[in-house]
């Protein structure tokens, strides 16, 4: 079973990132035959920083090897490296109609806004479909907020194959579901437009310091937030003995909450304060070299198919 997914390098992660998007993939990753690609020409649908776009690369994709990636199993390669996808991209973009990527949830919301989409935005739909059906991907683990993502690449190969002939498998979503949304500092789901998040790489200070801000209910002999997060740390049994013997002790909690999070991180900080720049930047490039002796093989079959090939 071939597995394909694909990351918005988008700035610093939290714990609710961890819980259920990192961890899932490395534990998939590492049973299965699978590529990893952090996906930057999508990422230029909305950045207009190269400094940013270009941290934003490395950062990413240290996370993801400080989390568990291995880069010799899983082919971990950018986007932008292997020019079939855009290229497949546009052969998708001829097949489908504008109605049809209206009904994009990512498109409409923005036009729902008010906001301006550019066409990147609007045709972002193939790039990903182009993403995943050049690799005969079967499985794609992903968010939920992407399953219409992969719904879009299903019908790209149906499209595709009904018009030139049997190319393209069908892949499924796998829906990385973690354990639970993760509630941030303040009992809402955590996110980084909520500013109520707990950083997943951040010093155990700043760690420490977004634990300490979690709201409490003064009532309540247990603190249901604290515990909420505790519980993606630690199993039941520990929890209870320890929230019974320390009832409304919340200072106290919040300080075991802080060391339980902090066990699971500093091994991942360490590996992650120890993969320098040229490291990530080698790992990309033997990534690309994998990935596009695939990608160039589909394309040589799909030039030949559609015609352009003498
Ligand atoms: P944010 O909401 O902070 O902008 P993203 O939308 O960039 O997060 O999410 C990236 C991935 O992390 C997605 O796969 C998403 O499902 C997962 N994720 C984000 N927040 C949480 C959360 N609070 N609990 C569980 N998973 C989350
Ligand atoms: N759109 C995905 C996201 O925002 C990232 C992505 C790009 C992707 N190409 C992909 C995910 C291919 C899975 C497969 O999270």
């Amino acid at each position: 079973m071939k597995l394909f997914t694909g990351l918005q390098p988008s700035g610093a992660l939290h714990i609710g990132n961890y819980i259920g998007a990192l961890k899932p993939a490395v534990e998939l990753c590492k049973e299965h035959s699978g590529m990893l690609m952090v996906a930057d020409y999508h990422a230029l649908t909305t950045l207009r920083e190269p400094a940013e776009l270009r941290a934003n690369i490395i950062n990413a994709t240290r996370d993801y090897l400080a989390a568990g990636i291995d880069p010799e199993k899983t082919v971990v390669f950018k986007q932008s490296d292997v020019p079939e996808h855009t290229e497949l991209a546009w052969i998708f973009q001829c097949l489908v109609t504008v109605p049809f990527l209206e009904l994009s949830h990512a498109y409409k919301d923005k036009v729902g806004k008010g906001l301006e989409a550019n066409a990147g935005l609007f045709a972002y739909p193939m790039l990903m479909a182009a993403d995943i059906l050049l690799y005969n991907t079967d499985i794609v683990p992903v968010g939920a907020d992407q399953k219409q993502h992969v719904e879009y690449a299903r019908e790209a190969s149906a499209k595709f194959n009904k018009a030139f002939g049997e190319t393209f498998k069908e892949p499924k979503e796998r829906i990385l579901e973690g354990i639970a949304t993760v509630p941030g500092t303040d009992g809402k789901k955590m996110s980084k437009s909520y500013g109520n998040t707990i950083p997943l790489f951040g010093t155990k200070d700043e760690i420490a310091k977004a634990v300490m801000s979690i709201i409490t209910d003064s009532n309540a002999e247990s603190p249901t937030n604290v515990y909420a997060i505790h519980a993606l740390f630690r199993d039941g049994d520990y929890l209870s003995t320890l929230y019974k013997d320390n009832k409304g002790k919340y200072k106290a909690l919040k300080e075991v909450l802080v060391e339980d999070i902090e066990a699971v991180v500093a091994p991942m900080r360490e590996r992650r304060d120890a993969i320098t720049d040229e490291e990530v930047k080698q790992i990309l490039a033997h990534g690309a070299v994998r990935a596009r002796a695939k990608a160039s093989a589909k394309m040589a079959d799909v030039r030949q198919k559609v015609g352009v090939t003498l």
